[in-house]
């Protein structure tokens, strides 16, 4: 198959994982590197081999770029997919799809309208321990699905970030920059939600950053760092998430998926592999994994993308279960803000599961 030329925009932090797991995917191939600190680009350019290193606007032109991966900061998202998209480019971004629905909505159309594909992060939901949950699900394990439980605790970033800032500015904190992983799992297993109502806080207005090279800065806290969220999903479960940045110690399970007849443990859905545990009859059980991809594998939702580009058929990250995930976590603020339910103006498939067996390095055509 005809490899797919990736252009990489933004070489920050979660750069080195794609382009260290990206090599696996013989379908990717990593072309160019372009960041707003050029020494950036230059620097995972030389450390991952990528041949080019140039300027954003000059890489989105670049007629030997097909996909632009967008791994800037959440609030540049919207924009760095516009130019790639309105340069006739893929694109396929980090989380969160964009900070708002008003952002996101117009990259959703335009791909729309260009026909061009637009895919988003996480792609852990494609990673062994949820594809295994996703399997005992829709073979009856559990029953029928009745509810789910997700909780993300902890106390933040900017102990070991370098650049904690966007962690706690507008399309960050807890529920933008960790809700994405829950919610996309979530939506693989459950399908598209209905309706949500929630709650939301600031416990510390200010933060301050404990990481080098930043250490001693003082961060404003612009964005809701704990948030309560309930969920209706169309098939009639009822969720809840529970996402915070305040809490020093928690001890609830990451994802639980409550079914009438029994109860399925999920692994972390920030990572790709298990445990899966299953209660059935009486017990517990640890599920061995059915899939592959058990390891860090950041970049399989763009190389499925790539797939999807040389065969015609849909990706699994796409703009449209993002762009419904970003529905999801607004809907919870705008509850929280006018103090009722909110019905979701947006709906999505359940991706296609990943087929058993897939060689590695690979996925279906
Ligand atoms: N760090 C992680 O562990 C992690 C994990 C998963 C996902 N993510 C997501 O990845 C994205 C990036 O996170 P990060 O931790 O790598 O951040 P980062 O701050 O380390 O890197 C972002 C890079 O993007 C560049 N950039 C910002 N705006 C730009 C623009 N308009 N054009 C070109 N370059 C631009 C910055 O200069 C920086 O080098 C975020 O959406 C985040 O949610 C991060």
């Amino acid at each position: 198959m005809e490899r797919v030329r990736v252009g990489v925009v933004g070489c920050g932090a979660i750069c080195g994982a794609y382009l260290g797991a990206g090599q696996q995917f013989r379908v990717l191939d990593f072309v160019a590197c372009a960041d707003l600190l050029p020494e950036r680009a230059q620097a995972r350019a030389q450390e991952f081999g990528v041949p080019r290193v140039c300027s954003v606007d000059d890489l989105v032109a670049d007629p030997n770029v097909d996909v632009v991966l967008n791994l800037t900061v959440p609030k540049a998202h919207a924009g760095v997919a516009t130019a790639a998209l309105r340069a006739g480019k893929h694109t396929y971004a980090e989380k969160p799809f964009a900070v708002s629905r008003e952002e996101g909505r117009p990259v959703y159309e335009l791909a729309k309208k260009k026909q061009l594909r637009i895919g988003c992060a996480p792609d852990t939901f494609l990673g062994a321990g949820i594809q295994t949950c996703r399997k005992l699900i829709d073979d009856g394990w559990i029953g029928r699905p009745i509810g789910a439980a997700a909780n993300m605790i902890c106390h933040g970033h900017e102990d070991w970030h370098a650049d904690p800032e966007f962690y706690y500015t507008t399309g960050g904190g807890p529920l933008f920059d960790m809700g994405p992983y829950y919610l996309t799992a979530l939506v693989n297993l459950l399908g598209p939600v209905k309706r949500v109502t929630g709650s939301a806080t600031i416990t510390y207005p200010q933060r301050v950053v404990t990481s080098q090279p930043k250490y001693g800065t003082v961060l404003q806290v612009e964005c809701p760092t704990h948030v309560m969220g309930i969920m209706e999903f169309a098939n009639g479960a009822i969720g809840t998430i529970a996402m915070s940045f305040d809490v020093w110690a928690a001890q609830v399970p990451c994802l639980e998926i409550y079914g009438t007849e029994g109860t399925l443990a999920a692994p972390d859905p920030n990572c790709f592999g298990g445990p899966v545990r299953l209660w059935r009859n009486g017990a517990w059980s640890e599920v061995p994994l059915s899939h592959g991809y058990a390891e860090q594998s950041r970049s399989i939702g763009l190389a499925d993308m790539a797939y999807g580009i040389r065969t015609g058929r849909p990706h699994r990250a796409s703009g449209e279960m993002a762009f419904h995930v970003l529905d999801v976590m607004c809907g919870f603020y705008d509850a929280w803000e006018q103090g009722k339910w909110v019905a979701l103006e947006t709906t999505c498939e359940r991706p296609a599961p990943l087929p058993l067996g897939l060689p590695a390095g690979t996925l279906d055509e």
